[in-house]
């Protein structure tokens, strides 16, 4: 009998044309244009999960895209893992810096690009495949595995919370295996323990009634634009803290023990530069880069917009104005709290010249799991298996909010077992996936099924 991990070895190419195959569906959550290719990449999924096995796969409809289901429950007495990746990927264009189309996937030297290849369709697929490897090996599965691949990540999830309370039998497993994140590099794994929350909001601020001529009222009509640019600048302290009144009243500081662990996987300043191109980092200087990013909350201007903004001038003073704003958030913050506090102090700074609006968009909590649980021993593992060496811990800027969710309702550990790269390009251009992240990914996905299925359901529930 061949083992998984030969066949694995074994089906490089097929596992290249196939996920080439599922990125080339451009299943854009965000733009309703592409509602029927989220179906299509849903479809995919499906069909793939009834390839690799399982037993039941259902697609099961949300008021926006579907959720796609499926299990194999055929290990009685064994643990049930419960497998969490999302089909929607983000908008691409051509125009913004692709080298190749962002839904014709191109392998380029060691690399798939195309959008989804990391965030998060690559990494679906390697768990897919993990378990189909398995189940061709050795006919049957070392655990019971469920699937649940959702389709508005990207959008905040925002049909997901009610769906998992909606189906909490059916989803109920022993541990929960969360792959999209990334790692640091090919040799060097690593395990996210911590996911940040958000809170993404809209802030409008109104003038006149309507656009004017900026020469015939210039400097007597408190122009929307600059007010907005004011009420924003006052958002930041020069220290590059956030100037929210209350707004650091709940974040738990980072104490000494984590502070010295962290600072083992610290970011030189130079390694920054090169992967973000600013000319210099920025932010908390009390803070190392990586606390910075995993344990401290942000806010950030994601764009803003008003006025003219065509080609050439045209003298306007805008009626209107608006920017998108969102906060990353760490324990014990609360997304709906920072709301309210961003209102009140929105209402402070604005002045008497101007209306403003601010409207919620969407809201996740943040995530710390334990690192010391017998199913994260696991998880180092399978890491140690399929990629050579033992996985660091770290914390992470990027939110997946259903994590939380996945704790809080079934008290029970969940792994951030993760295939990308730092610079995989995710919601940028370029986005790729690195085939030795691919071939080792699935090594180390079919290793955690073997490791998860030697324990009983009750060691591995301990938190
Ligand atoms: N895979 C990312 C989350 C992520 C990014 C984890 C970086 C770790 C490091 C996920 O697809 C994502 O982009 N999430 C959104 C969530 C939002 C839309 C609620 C994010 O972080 O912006
Ligand atoms: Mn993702
Ligand atoms: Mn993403």
């Amino acid at each position: 009998m061949t083992d998984a991990h030969t066949l694995i070895d074994t089906h490089r190419e097929k596992f290249l044309e196939e996920l080439k195959d599922y990125l080339s569906i451009p299943s854009i959550s965000t733009l309703s244009e592409h509602n029927a290719d989220t179906q299509r990449a849903a479809a995919w999924t499906a069909a793939q999960l009834r390839a690799a096995g399982m037993t039941r796969v259902e697609i099961m409809p949300t008021p926006k895209h579907p959720v796609v289901y499926a299990e194999w429950l055929g290990a009685p007495g064994k643990p049930t893992v419960l497998i969490y990746g999302h089909y929607d990927v983000q908008p691409a264009e051509l125009e913004a810096g692709w080298l190749s189309d962002p839904f014709k996937p191109e392998v380029r030297e060691d690399n798939l690009y195309a959008r989804g290849a990391s965030d998060d369709k690559g990494q679906v697929y390697v768990n897919i495949k993990a378990v189909q490897m398995l189940m061709q090996a050795n006919g049957t599965l070392p655990l019971n595995v469920k699937f649940l691949i959702e389709g508005e990540e990207e959008i905040g999830s925002p049909n997901l919370d009610p769906f998992i309370t909606a189906n909490k039998e059916l989803l109920r497993a022993d541990v929960v295996v969360v792959s999209d994140t990334a790692i640091q590099s090919p040799d060097q794994p690593s395990i996210v323990y911590g996911l940040r929350g958000l809170v993404y909001l809209e802030l409008e601020v109104r003038g006149p009634k309507q656009d004017l001529h900026s020469g015939g009222f210039g400097g007597t009509v408190h122009n929307p634009a600059q007010a907005l640019c004011e009420i924003i600048a006052a958002l930041h302290h020069p220290d590059g803290s956030v100037a929210v009144d209350g707004f650091y009243d709940k974040v738990r500081p980072i104490d000494e023990k984590e502070r010295t662990a962290m600072a083992k996987t610290d970011v030189s300043d130079a390694e920054w530069k090169r992967l973000t191109g600013a000319p210099q980092s920025w932010g908390e200087a009390q803070y190392t880069l990586r606390e910075r990013v995993g344990a401290r909350p942000t806010l950030e201007v994601n764009g803003i917009w008003g006025g003219f903004t065509g080609e050439g001038s045209k003298t306007v003073l805008p009626a209107k104005a608006t920017a998108k704003i969102s906060c990353r958030l760490v324990p014990d913050q609360d997304p709906y709290e920072i709301e309210a506090l961003i209102r009140a102090q929105v209402a402070k700074l604005a002045p008497p010249t101007i209306t403003w609006e601010v409207r919620a968009l969407n809201h996740g909590h943040c995530a710390l799991v334990p690192i010391d649980s017998l199913a994260m021993e696991c998880a180092v593992a399978a890491y140690e298996r399929g990629f050579g060496a033992r996985p660091l811990f770290l914390r992470e800027g990027g939110s997946i909010p259903v994590v939380a969710t996945f704790a809080q309702t079934y008290q029970v550990p969940v792994l951030l077992v993760g295939y990308g790269l730092p610079d995989d390009g995710a919601h940028g251009p370029n986005e790729k996936f690195n085939l030795e992240c691919l071939y080792r990914g699935i090594h180390t996905a079919a290793a955690l099924l073997e490791e998860l299925g030697k324990r009983s359901p009750d060691s591995l529930r301990v938190l």
